[in-house]
């Protein structure tokens, strides 16, 4: 423990330069107009391994952005950790909101405000950090194995094939994840399951063209209006989801699986005032924490028709559409639920418009196992380096690649996050607690020497 703090505290600054390095990089994996940074950013990272000191460093091509790979193996009889991240970030939008530029990483109050800071090049670069701490003072404990994709922000849609194509080159004891949330730094906390998703894009259309809206407004069903009531329906009064068949597969927690999920602190009026908003919204029944780590949600995420320019314009939109996102919980399929919402969504649709439902990318949801070796380095390492064990808590965002690589590869993950709910992730102003990057950093040499030992 001293040597790792030690170590950190040599290289501080030149740990955060590189960070901010990577960050400068608008590595947006869903604008095209980007696809030379992203390029650019796998370059780095491969470099960043190599300096590291990782062998087999390889920039590898996919159908769409490359995966970097790199790796150390130690000896083949000690237990070996992939490590999975992405290079990629969401796109920086609304940029007006930004208090600094959002690839111009930039500190105040300690955190460091830039895309990606958290989600995900802040966290996977801690292992990159605490690879090189390892390396450096001799102290690798296993054989490690790191897989970066580009990709994730997007759907992960060419991740599937490489994990398939490379199963003997990825073969690992864990998949080790830093890309989820903690409770905070005084409650850490270890996320133990991931929801799934079903992406989903819908269009009504009315008449062929737009229309006046007094010449025609009152005579022709105006689409903009019966999208909002066919998504309006689609909950019911107690914000149950109302499609056919969509819960029928969904787990209901024990008592005591409920009793230990809602014993993690969680200060609903601290919520409700991050968010400034009056009150809480739900399915009726269950609690906060219960809604978005055990419960299967649909939500709007973006919706669009007719004009929104300056000023007015009368007009009676010919079509309307809305993007639907569904994350899903066991025993959920993604494919199944972009079924049921599609066939449910064209039967409610009344005459006068016609519907057109198309799916997105999706993902399997996914819980990790508390009982495993693993997990018990994990904690081991937590309980060292906090001082306190960490809580065991359900996420409620979605890494697809987690259930993939259970599916394909026979590997269960440990989702070691070190970032905040409050970090803003895919919002503006997103961050990264430079203090959260240095505490990665100790942690995680401390999980492969636990994960070592246990393994024995
Ligand atoms: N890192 C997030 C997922 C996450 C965030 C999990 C916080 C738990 C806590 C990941 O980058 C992400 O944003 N995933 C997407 C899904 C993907 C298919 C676009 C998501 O959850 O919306
Ligand atoms: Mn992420
Ligand atoms: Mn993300």
């Amino acid at each position: 423990m001293q040597e790792i703090k030690k170590y950190v505290e040599e290289n501080k600054q030149r740990f955060l330069d590189e960070l901010f390095e990577l960050l400068r990089f608008p590595s947006v994996s869903a604008d095209p107009q980007y696809k030379g940074d992203v390029l650019k950013t796998a370059d780095f990272v491969a470099q960043k391994l190599k300096e590291a000191g990782a062998d087999q460093v390889e920039v590898c091509q996919t159908a769409g952005y490359p995966i970097v790979y790199g790796e150390k193996i130690v000896d083949e009889k000690l237990p070996t950790v992939l490590i999975y991240g992405h290079y990629d970030v969401q796109p920086a939008d609304p940029l007006e909101l930004w208090e600094t530029p959002p690839f111009e990483p930039t500190v105040r109050d300690g955190k460091i405000y830039a895309r990606g800071a958290c989600d995900d090049k802040g966290q996977f670069y801690m292992h990159v950090k605490a690879f090189e701490l390892m390396m450096k003072t001799g102290t690798l404990a296993c054989n490690v194995k790191f897989m970066i994709e580009g990709e994730e922000e997007v759907g992960s849609a060419n991740l599937g094939t490489f994990v398939k194509e490379n199963k003997e080159r990825l073969k690992a004891d864990v998949v080790l994840i830093s890309d989820t949330s903690m409770i905070s730094m005084e409650h850490p906390s270890i996320e133990t399951g991931l929801r799934g998703l079903a992406y989903m894009e819908v269009e009504v259309v009315g008449p062929n063209r737009d229309l006046h809206s007094g010449v025609y407004g009152g005579a022709v069903a105006n689409p903009a209006t019966i999208l909002c009531k066919l998504i309006a329906s689609l909950h019911d009064e107690n914000n149950h989801i109302t499609i056919p068949a969509f819960y029928d597969k969904v787990v209901e927690l024990s008592d005591e699986e409920k009793k230990a999920l809602n014993a993690a602190p969680f200060d609903l009026e601290e919520y409700k005032e991050d968010l400034n908003i009056k009150a809480e919204w739900g399915e009726k029944g269950y609690s906060t924490l219960e809604r978005t780590g055990t419960r299967p949600t649909l939500e709007v995420n973006g919706i669009w028709s007719g004009y929104i320019g300056e000023g007015a314009k009368t007009v009676l939109p010919s079509k309307a559409n809305a993007k639907i996102s569904m994350r899903l919980v066991p025993n959920q399929s993604s494919e199944e639920i972009s079924e049921i919402f599609a066939k449910h969504f064209e039967s409610i649709a009344p005459d006068y418009v016609k519907v057109k439902v198309t799916a997105h990318h999706g993902g399997e949801p996914v819980v990790t196992p508390t009982d495993s070796v693993a997990y018990r380095a994990a904690e081991q390492a937590i309980l060292d380096s906090f001082g306190k064990k960490p809580i065991p808590t359900r996420g409620g965002g979605s890494i697809p690649i987690v259930a993939l690589f259970e599916r394909v590869l026979g590997i269960k993950s440990v989702l070691f996050g070190f970032g905040l709910d409050s970090d803003a992730l895919h919002s503006p102003n997103e961050k990264y607690d430079i203090f959260n990057y240095y505490k990665g950093i100790e942690t995680l040499p401390l999980f492969h020497k636990y994960f070592a030992e246990l393994n024995k």
